[in-house]
C-alpha cells in the first residue's frame, strides 16, 4: 500500500495552488500599501509560549495543540496561530527599541488537532496582521480597514463583520461574575463543557455550539452593557471611523473569540455558505498581552485570515492555470534538438514555453496545445529544417506564418509584449466597487 498523507493534512495540487499564490500576493500588494513588513517565525515554539498567551482555558490549549516532547526532553510545540509567535520574536530582538509603532505580517502553516471537516483541517494557512505600539482607535479602524481591503481585493463576496467591544481588565471581572451569576441557576442544562467553563473561564460559554447551551445563553447579560467608560468611548470612535469608511459592520455583543488574550476591539468574518465551519478571518486588540509575555506594555490589535476557508469562497479562474505560450513541435530528432535550444531562449527571456521530448505525432502534440490553451505552436519539420524556417499556427484563429528560425525569439517577443506579457500571470477576479 502507498503511504498516503496524514488526515486533515492537504495537498495542494496544480490548479489549486494558484489559488494560494494569488491570495499570497494580493496580501502582500494590500500589506505594502499599509505600510506592513513581513515577519517570518519559525512553525515550532517552545509550549508555554501558548500556553502563556492564548490561555488554559481555551479549546486550542485543552485540546488542539500537536504537543510532543523532543529528544533533549522539552516540550514544544506546533504553532497553533502566528500572534504569540511574532510577539516573542518582536520582545526577543527587542524591536520595539528601534521605532515605537510595528505593523507586521506573517504567511504562512498552522496546527490545530481538530476534528476534520470542510473548511477545518490539521495544517491549515493563515494570513496574519499585527499592528503594535498604538492604542488609537484609529489604529482598530484600520486594521479593520485592512482586513476588509485584503477581502475585498480577493473577491470575496457575500460575507458579514460583525464586532463586539470585550472590554478590558477593569470592566470585564463585573460581567463575569454577573455572567457566573446568570448561569448558576441553570448549572445542570449547560453541556460538561460549559459547566467547567462557568468556574475556570465564563466567557468561553458564548463559544459553545451545544443547541440547550446556545438557548440558555440568548438571555444572557451581554458585555457591552459592562464596558467601563473608557472601553465604550473607545467603542464609540472606532464604530464612527469605521462608519466614516463605509465599512458595514454588524455589532454582536455575544461575540467572544476562541483566545484569551483579547480586550476590547474585537472582530470575525464570516460566510453562510461555507457550512458550519464560517469564520473566514477573526482578530482584535490584545492590549495586556505583550506585557504579560514578559515585553514591554505596549497595546496592540491584529487579525488572522484562514487561506482555506477563503479558498472555498473564491471562483475557479481558469487564467490560474498556468500554461505555455508556445508549444514547439519538432518532427524528427534533427528537428527536436533544435526545438530544445529554441524552448531555452524562450525560457531565458521569461516566456512559458512547452515541448515533448518523446516520438508523438504532429495531431497528438497539437491535441495537447490545444488542450492546454496554449495560443500559440511552432512546428519544426525536416523540410523546414532544411529551409532554415520554421511554421506558427495562431490555435485561436488558426493563421500560419512561415519565419526564418534565427527571428524565432524575436517574433514571440514581440508577441508576448502585445499580449502585455500577462498570459500565464495569476489573476484574480476583479475587486469589488
Ligand atoms: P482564529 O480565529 O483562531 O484567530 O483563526 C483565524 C482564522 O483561521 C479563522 O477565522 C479561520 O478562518 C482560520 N482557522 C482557524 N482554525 C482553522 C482550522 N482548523 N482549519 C482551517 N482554518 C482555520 C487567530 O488565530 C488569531 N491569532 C488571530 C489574531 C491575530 N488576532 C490578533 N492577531
Amino acid at each position: 500500500m502507498p503511504i498516503q498523507a496524514l488526515k486533515g493534512f492537504k495537498d495542494l495540487l496544480p490548479g489549486e495552488s494558484e489559488k494560494w499564490v494569488f491570495m499570497e500576493k494580493t496580501a502582500r500588494r494590500v500589506f505594502q500599501t499599509f505600510g506592513f513588513s513581513e515577519i517570518r517565525t519559525p512553525i515550532v515554539e517552545k509550549t508555554d509560549l501558548f500556553i502563556r498567551s492564548i490561555g488554559s482555558y481555551t479549546d486550542i490549549v485543552e485540546k488542539e495543540m500537536y504537543t510532543l516532547t523532543d529528544k533533549s526532553g522539552d516540550s514544544i510545540t506546533l504553532r497553533p496561530e502566528a500572534t504569540a509567535s511574532v510577539l516573542r520574536a518582536f520582545i526577543e530582538h527587542n524591536l520595539q527599541a528601534q521605532q515605537p509603532v510595528h505593523k507586521l505580517f506573517t504567511i504562512g502553516p498552522m496546527f490545530r488537532h481538530e476534528r476534520p471537516q470542510k473548511g477545518r483541517l490539521r495544517q491549515f494557512h493563515q494570513i496574519n496582521a499585527e499592528y503594535i505600539g498604538t492604542a488609537s482607535p484609529y489604529a482598530d479602524s484600520e486594521a479593520i480597514d485592512l482586513l476588509v481591503q485584503i477581502l475585498d481585493n480577493l473577491g470575496l463576496q457575500e460575507t458579514r463583520l460583525r464586532l463586539n467591544s470585550l472590554g478590558c481588565p477593569e470592566c470585564r471581572p463585573s460581567f463575569a461574575s454577573a455572567l457566573q451569576d446568570f448561569l448558576e441557576e441553570y448549572k445542570s442544562s449547560l453541556c460538561p463543557d460549559c459547566q467547567r467553563r462557568l468556574i475556570k473561564n465564563p466567557l468561553r460559554v458564548f463559544d459553545c455550539k451545544v443547541e440547550r447551551c446556545r438557548e440558555i445563553l440568548a438571555d444572557a447579560p451581554t458585555i457591552t452593557a459592562f464596558n467601563c467608560p473608557a472601553c465604550r468611548k473607545h467603542f464609540d470612535q472606532v464604530q464612527e471611523l469605521i462608519s466614516q469608511l463605509a465599512i458595514r459592520v454588524e455589532l454582536d455583543p455575544r461575540l467572544v473569540r476562541g483566545l484569551d488574550y483579547y480586550c476590547r476591539t474585537t472582530f470575525e468574518v464570516s460566510a453562510s455558505h461555507l457550512g458550519s465551519q464560517d469564520a473566514v478571518a477573526g482578530g482584535g486588540r490584545y492590549d495586556g498581552l505583550i506585557k504579560q509575555m514578559g515585553g514591554p506594555d505596549l497595546p496592540a490589535i491584529g487579525f488572522a485570515i484562514g487561506l482555506e476557508r477563503a479558498a472555498l469562497l473564491l471562483p475557479t479562474q481558469e487564467e490560474w492555470i498556468h500554461r505555455p505560450f508556445v508549444t514547439l513541435i519538432p518532427l524528427g530528432e534533427a528537428a527536436r534538438d533544435k526545438a530544445f535550444h529554441l524552448l531555452r531562449s524562450l525560457y531565458k527571456k521569461e516566456i512559458p514555453g512547452f515541448m515533448e521530448y518523446e516520438d508523438k505525432s504532429l495531431k497528438s502534440q497539437l491535441r495537447r496545445a490545444d488542450k492546454a490553451k496554449c495560443p500559440y505552436v511552432a512546428i519544426l519539420g525536416t523540410e523546414e529544417l532544411l529551409k532554415g524556417r520554421i511554421m506558427i499556427r495562431n490555435l485561436n484563429t488558426q493563421a500560419q506564418d512561415e519565419i526564418p528560425i534565427p527571428n524565432f525569439l524575436d517574433y514571440f517577443l514581440g508577441k508576448y509584449i502585445e499580449d502585455q506579457g500577462d498570459w500565464c500571470k495569476i489573476k484574480g477576479p476583479e475587486p469589488q466597487e
